[in-house]
């Protein structure tokens, strides 16, 4: 069995075919980094035109690179939740128009689904899992007790990580996107001030809720300072963001007796990220996971494997009529998708 999967909700164009028995074939990514460095972040509307003008030559390449024709692709998956709305309807729009004009089902995928279980295209992971999430528009904790079967802990109560890496590289007049960037510099600089680390002791409504903003503020104060070296500010800012991040996952696994964390999204090609989580893992005979560097960031591979996935196993489809949704909570998008549940 075939399928594509088409994803769209932010700022990269993503086409790409997985197959059940042989894998992933193509995974296409057309990026707008260039178009967006100017502001330092994403502007919708040039996201939006930038996938209209991009969806079909990626697509066109997907099918190519996999050597199968539209015909032989027996569903079509696509992003349809969460995500800038300007950019969820074009990818959402095409999948439609391909379902229709070639009569294949349509399959829906969740965006922050979609990056948990990019996951298990290369390993296989036990449930109950523990979902650290960690992107450009998302910083969340969700217990995966298995697919479909989703507990929401806790959100950013501001900024995402992934944003606030964004910003602070802007502030130190660094590149776009700014984690990779800081990601890198960092190891050259050293942790000069201790910055905040928000919310990392909270242990009331708070305890598996995240907040960037202050951290972010702080950056600023020390950058306008004006004192210290670019590097010694990245790891700083880099050392309290990663602690927030390893500390409430470890807590949660231990509040809920979890023994597999999964990291996904974005951020989860941070190398600080990657190595805190293994050795605070490590000391606490907990299973960490991590995605393939190809699969971290926004890529339809991981919509295609998730959309086949939900395709084979629960069978659901929705009609023409769905419409994508620009916010809705991982734990409740599989009422959404099946309401008669
Ligand atoms: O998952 P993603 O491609 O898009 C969203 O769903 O938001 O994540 C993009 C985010 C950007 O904020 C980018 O700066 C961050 O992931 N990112 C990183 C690294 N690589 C990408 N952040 C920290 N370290 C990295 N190595
Ligand atoms: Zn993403």
């Amino acid at each position: 069995m075939k399928i594509l999967g088409i994803e769209t909700s932010c700022d990269d164009t993503a086409v790409a075919v997985y197959d059940d028995e042989k894998g992933l074939l193509s995974n296409v990514v057309s990026s707008q980094i260039k178009i967006h460095e100017e502001w330092g972040g994403v502007f919708p509307e040039l996201a939006a035109r930038e996938h209209t003008k991009n969806i079909l030559p990626v697509l066109e390449r997907a099918l190519k690179d996999a050597d199968v024709s539209l015909e032989q692709i027996d569903a079509i998956a696509s992003t349809v939740a969460p995500g800038l709305i300007v950019s969820l309807v074009i990818g959402f729009s095409a999948s439609k128009a391909l379902a229709f004009a070639k009569d294949k089902p349509i399959v829906p995928v969740h965006h922050i689904e979609a990056h948990i279980f990019a996951n298990f295209i290369t390993q296989e992971i036990p449930y109950p899992f523990l979902a650290l999430v960690v992107s450009g528009g998302h910083t969340e904790l969700h217990i995966i007790n298995e697919f479909e079967n989703y507990k929401f802990l806790g959100g950013t109560l501001d900024d995402a990580v992934g944003e606030a890496y964004d910003k602070v590289a802007r502030m130190l007049g660094l590149g776009y996107p700014g984690g990779p960037i800081i990601d890198k510099l960092s190891k050259e600089g050293k942790e000069i001030v201790k910055l905040p680390r928000p919310l990392i002791n909270d242990k009331g409504k708070n305890r598996f809720n995240f907040s960037f903003s202050g951290l972010k503020s702080a950056v600023l104060r020390v950058v306008q300072e004006g004192k210290y070296k670019k590097e010694d500010i990245a790891r700083s800012f880099q050392e309290a963001a990663t602690d927030v991040l390893v500390y409430k996952t470890f807590d949660a696994a231990k509040e809920f007796n979890i023994k597999n964390i999964v990291v996904a999204g974005g951020v989860s090609a941070n190398s600080m990220l990657r190595e805190k989580m293994k050795e605070r893992a490590n000391k606490e005979n907990i299973n960490v996971y991590f995605p393939p560097m190809y699969l971290c960031t926004d890529n339809a591979g991981m919509v295609a494997f998730t959309g086949l996935k939900r395709f084979k196993e629960k069978g659901t489809t929705v009609g023409f009529d769905f419409e994508a949704k620009a916010k809705c909570r991982l734990d409740i998008f599989p009422k959404l998708i099946r309401p008669n549940r």
